[in-house]
């Protein structure tokens, strides 16, 4: 069954504590947090100080999503305002510092991610996902949320479905009603939805729909 991750970056950011008491009441158990570095990608988000006052205020799984280009050199301040999972792009740390940067985030104790662009061959990363805890498909380019769906990541995700059977699979950038039955077929999920959630008149609803898509 798959599962439904709001991503906060829909949300109305002077209400994050609504916000995820509406996420909850919806039936969320995880939400999705985007952190943009604009360097990354072109775009400015939160950083660890939100994050924390987020925590503060919710037991939801904090799943948090590094858009970073030096993940590693905020990721205990992350660990230590409260993320459960931290997600890293395989772009920024590049293949001769993956081994460290896969260790280094199991040493802080979190679920470790690994994230790909939609131009990214995952097939090249196989044996680092082993490791992983969540492969990440980005189904937009990264930085900004409302976009549209890119269907050639599909191919990628069942990729590695075939090669990974157990692996949680997530994917994240225009996931929505009618996206939802394709990437589950594909083999996702996890499910992030931003706009489409936040801007359901019935997340609820939504959320239930989705959660009950088969495969
Ligand atoms: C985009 C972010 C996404 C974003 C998705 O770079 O990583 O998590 O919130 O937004 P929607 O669901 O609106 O495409
Ligand atoms: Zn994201």
């Amino acid at each position: 069954m798959p599962q439904v991750l709001p991503s906060i970056l829909a949300a109305d950011f002077a209400h994050l504590a609504d916000e995820l008491a509406r996420c909850r009441a919806a039936g969320a158990r995880a939400v999705h947090i985007d952190v943009m570095d604009a360097h990354f990608v072109p775009n400015l988000t939160i950083g660890p100080p939100v994050l924390a006052a987020l925590r503060r205020c919710t037991d939801l799984h904090l799943d948090v999503h590094l858009m970073m280009s030096d993940p590693l050199r905020y990721a205990e301040d992350f660990r230590e305002a409260g993320a459960d999972a931290l997600t890293i792009h395989v772009e920024a740390v590049g293949p001769r510092r993956i081994a460290a940067a896969i260790a280094r985030l199991r040493d802080l104790g979190v679920a470790v991610g690994l994230a790909f662009n939609p131009d990214t061959d995952p097939r090249l990363w196989l044996r680092w996902l082993a490791e992983a805890d969540l492969a990440m498909f980005m189904t937009v380019y990264p930085g900004f949320g409302g976009q549209s769906f890119i269907p050639e990541v599909r191919e990628h995700i069942r990729i590695v479905r075939q090669a990974l059977p157990r692996l949680p699979i997530q994917v994240d950038g225009g996931i929505n009603r009618h996206t939802i039955p394709l990437v589950v077929a594909d083999g996702a999920d996890r499910l992030v939805c931003g706009s489409a959630f936040f801007q359901d008149a019935d997340p609820a609803g939504f959320l239930a729909w989705a959660e009950g898509v088969a495969r």
